[in-house]
C-alpha cells in the first residue's frame, strides 16, 4: 500500500512536502509583449495566486516564493516602487481574502528596510492566518540567502557572548533553528523558471540537499501543468544524500 495520502499525490505521484520557487522572468515576459516590466510584475503576482490555490489543492504543505531579494534593491527606483506597491496592493487583498482562501502566511527576510504600510501588512497577514492549517507560504521579501546566514551566525555569537551557549554546542539542527525557516522542513524541491541556471542567493542554507528544476518557461506563464512537470522530474530523481544506493 502507498505511504502517502491520496490529497498528497499528482496523478500517481507523491507531492514533496516543500517546494520553493524563484518567481523569475516577469520582465522579460513583458519586454516580449512591449509593454513596461511593472506590466511583467502584475501578470507574475496572478501566476502566484493560482499556483498558490493549486499547491493547496494537491497538499503541499510549505511553499516558499523568492519574491524581492536583497540584490533587488540594485534596480531603478521606478521598478522597485511599481514593485512594492503591487505588493501592498496584494497582501491587502490577501488579508481581505483571507477566510476564503485558508492559507497560512510567514516572511522571510529582513522587513525593516520596507515601507511602514508593508511591514504592518506582513504582520497582520502572519498573525491572521496562523490559524489555517492548509498550505504555509512563505514570502522571501528582501530575502538573500547569505544575508540569513550572517543574521544566523550573529544571534549565535550574541547568545555565546550573553552566556546562554557555547560555541562547540553549534550543531547544524541549531543553526537550522536561527534561520527564518526555523521549524519549517527543508526543500525538497526548488524551481526555477525563467531559463536562468543559478540560485541568485535563495535559501542556500536550506537547499543544501535539494532537487533543483530549472525551466525557460517565464514565471507569467508557470501555472499549474509546469508545477506537475516540475513534481514528476522530481520523482524521476535518486536521491543519494551521499549514500549510495
Ligand atoms: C522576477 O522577475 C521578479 C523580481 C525579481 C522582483 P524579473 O523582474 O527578474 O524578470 P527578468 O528576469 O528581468 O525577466
Ligand atoms: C531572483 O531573480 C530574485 C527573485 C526572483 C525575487 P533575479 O532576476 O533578481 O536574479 P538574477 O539577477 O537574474 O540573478
Ligand atoms: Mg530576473
Amino acid at each position: 500500500m502507498s505511504l502517502f495520502k491520496k490529497k498528497t499525490r499528482v496523478g500517481d505521484r507523491p507531492v514533496p512536502t516543500h517546494i520553493a520557487i524563484v518567481m523569475d522572468g516577469n520582465g522579460r515576459w513583458a519586454k516580449k509583449r512591449g509593454l513596461p516590466r511593472t506590466a511583467g510584475h502584475k501578470v507574475g503576482a496572478e501566476a502566484f495566486r493560482t499556483i498558490a490555490n493549486y499547491a493547496k489543492s494537491i497538499g503541499l504543505k510549505y511553499l516558499s516564493v523568492y519574491t524581492f531579494s536583497t540584490e533587488n534593491w540594485k534596480r531603478s527606483e521606478e521598478e522597485v516602487n511599481a514593485i512594492m506597491e503591487l505588493l501592498e496592493k496584494y497582501l491587502r487583498e490577501l488579508i481581505r481574502d483571507m477566510d476564503k482562501n485558508r492559507v497560512r502566511f510567514c516572511f522571510f527576510g529582513d522587513l525593516s528596510r520596507l515601507s511602514p504600510q508593508l511591514q504592518e501588512e506582513a504582520r497582520i497577514a502572519a498573525k491572521e492566518s496562523e490559524k489555517y492549517a492548509g498550505v504555509q507560504v512563505n514570502f522571501c521579501l528582501n530575502y538573500g540567502g547569505r544575508a540569513e546566514i550572517i543574521r544566523a551566525a550573529k544571534q549565535f555569537a550574541q547568545d555565546c557572548a550573553d552566556g546562554k551557549c557555547k560555541p562547540e554546542e553549534l550543531t547544524e539542527e541549531r543553526f537550522s533553528d536561527l534561520m527564518y525557516s526555523a521549524g519549517v522542513p527543508d526543500p525538497e524541491l526548488v524551481i526555477r523558471p525563467g531559463g536562468e541556471l543559478r540560485t541568485s542567493n535563495f535559501l542556500l542554507w536550506q537547499s543544501a540537499y535539494a532537487e533543483y528544476y530549472f525551466t525557460d518557461v517565464l514565471w507569467p506563464d508557470f501555472g499549474p501543468k509546469e508545477l506537475e512537470k516540475a513534481i514528476a522530474a522530481y520523482n524521476g530523481r535518486n536521491r543519494r544524500f551521499g549514500g549510495a544506493k
